[in-house]
């Protein structure tokens, strides 16, 4: 590939505040919330600010959910800070998604929540247009998909599979023509393709090909289509996770998959991509921080770390709610157990050993250190650490329900190993970083 170098930010979830963020009803949704509405503006501007101060690096991509839920009134103010961005010298190419136009779009104000204007999906191409669309080399106006002359002799394919025009996180056979139309003329003029798209293309870990909405679909098809036809690169977003992930298909062709976290979210990365003239793409990972928020004293990183570990022991707690009968008060059991006991507690519990260094630790705080681990990337629960450990050995104390299980996940052909996939979920196997890494592009 010919050098190219671009700042890489994905999920602002960018919200108004005029609009409303405060009361019991904003408090209450915040505790399930991974990522900061309120603090969106803020870091959204901070991050902006910084990208405009380096002059080495023009090019800005955003792969998509813009805005928090589609609020027209946060189109409309995150629109001012790319227009800022646009004026400090940037060329900027977004893609819109699901979180962009007519989702329940909704603000807090006085306790209660209330609902506020939304975008519709047409409206965003008025909206974007001098964002990639109005000098695209091709647009596609069913779902907002564009390739673009992003440097000389490299193009970029933006692919929109979650638009209102075609099945929500597919390339549908439309969506794929066009594709192979694009790549077709990019190959007849020289030129070679990276492309982005808000779904991930390959799953950011294992068990994330179990679950629907974490992909495209058809994934295998979609990640070989791409290979085959010369796209070696594809940049992500929409699972809020750092990964970085290799696919070969059957023909030996190679997509790389870099999805980046929320920019407004644990673990708040954004990324610097660039390509020289040897083809050498080195990736760098940068942190969000230093934007104007109180933080009760905490570091960005920690106060970004800290919603997300609520957010997810508040989910869990969550499950074990609700029910009839017999089941409700299961639910009630296991939650006051969840929420109560140490590791080693429970180890002793299920005849578990577990390791001195996590016995004493709440499980609330272990099951809130594992997903933030997964989502940051470098995943570090590694065979022999004390995590790894304990969760191989619960794994094989259940290893009668997984092989029962396991059947019935298959799709496709493709054989489950439930054990196998969870711990590699939670270590990162890889032979490579997914925050800074160097790859040997053709
Ligand atoms: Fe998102
Ligand atoms: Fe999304």
């Amino acid at each position: 590939m010919n050098p190219v170098s671009f700042y890489l930010l994905t999920d602002t979830h960018y919200f108004e505040n005029s609009l409303g963020a405060e009361g019991k009803a904003f408090d209450a949704y915040m505790q399930k919330e991974q990522y900061f509405m309120k603090e969106s503006s803020a870091i959204v501007k901070s991050v902006f600010s910084r990208i405009a101060e380096d002059k080495e690096t023009d090019i800005v991509i955003i792969p998509g959910d813009l805005t928090k839920n589609g609020e027209k009134e946060s189109h409309i103010s995150f629109l001012k800070e790319l227009n800022k961005l646009k004026q400090s010298g940037k060329k900027i190419y977004i893609i819109t998604a699901g979180h962009d136009y007519n989702e329940f779009s909704f603000a807090f104000k006085n306790d209660e929540r209330i609902d506020v204007e939304a975008a519709s999906f047409d409206e965003l191409y008025d909206m974007y247009r001098d964002f990639g669309y109005a000098d695209a080399v091709a647009f596609d106006k069913r779902t907002h998909s564009y390739i673009a002359q992003i440097a000389d002799g490299v193009r970029m394919l933006a692919i929109n599979c979650d638009s209102f025009g075609n099945p929500k996180g597919a390339a549908d056979d439309e969506l794929m023509s066009w594709m192979q139309e694009q790549l077709d003329t990019a190959k007849a003029d020289n030129c070679s393709v990276f492309a982005i798209c808000h779904y991930p293309i390959i799953p950011s870990v294992p068990v994330f090909d179990l679950v629907g909405d974490a992909k495209i679909k058809d994934w295998r098809k979609v990640a070989a289509f791409l290979a085959d036809n010369g796209v070696e690169l594809i940049l992500t977003g929409h699972m809020h996770i750092q990964s970085i992930n290799e696919f070969y298909s059957e023909k030996g062709n190679r997509l790389i998959d870099i999805c980046t976290s929320c920019l407004v979210g644990s673990p708040a990365k954004y990324r610097k991509i660039s390509v020289d003239e040897n083809s050498v793409m080195k990736v760098e990972s940068l942190d969000v921080d230093g934007f104007a928020a109180d933080l009760n004293g905490v570091s960005a990183q920690e106060y970004f770390d800290r919603q997300f570990g609520d957010a997810i022991v508040c989910r869990v707690s969550g499950v074990l709610n609700g029910g009839k009968g017999i089941v409700k008060h299961l639910k009630k059991v296991g939650k006051k157990i969840f929420e109560s006991i140490t590791v080693g507690a429970l180890g002793r519990l299920l005849f578990i050993k577990t390791d001195k260094s996590v016995k004493k630790m709440k499980l609330t705080d272990l099951v809130a250190k594992i997903g933030l681990a997964i989502f940051s990337g470098d995943q570090p629960f590694v065979e022999g650490t004390a995590e790894h450990d304990m969760i191989f050995r619960f794994l094989n104390r259940f290893s009668f329900v997984l092989k029962k299980v396991e059947p019935k996940l298959e799709k496709n052909g493709v054989k489950i190993n439930l054990q196998k996939m969870i711990l590699g979920t939670i270590a990162n196997n890889k032979g490579y970083s997914d925050q800074n890494a160097e790859f040997v592009l053709k």
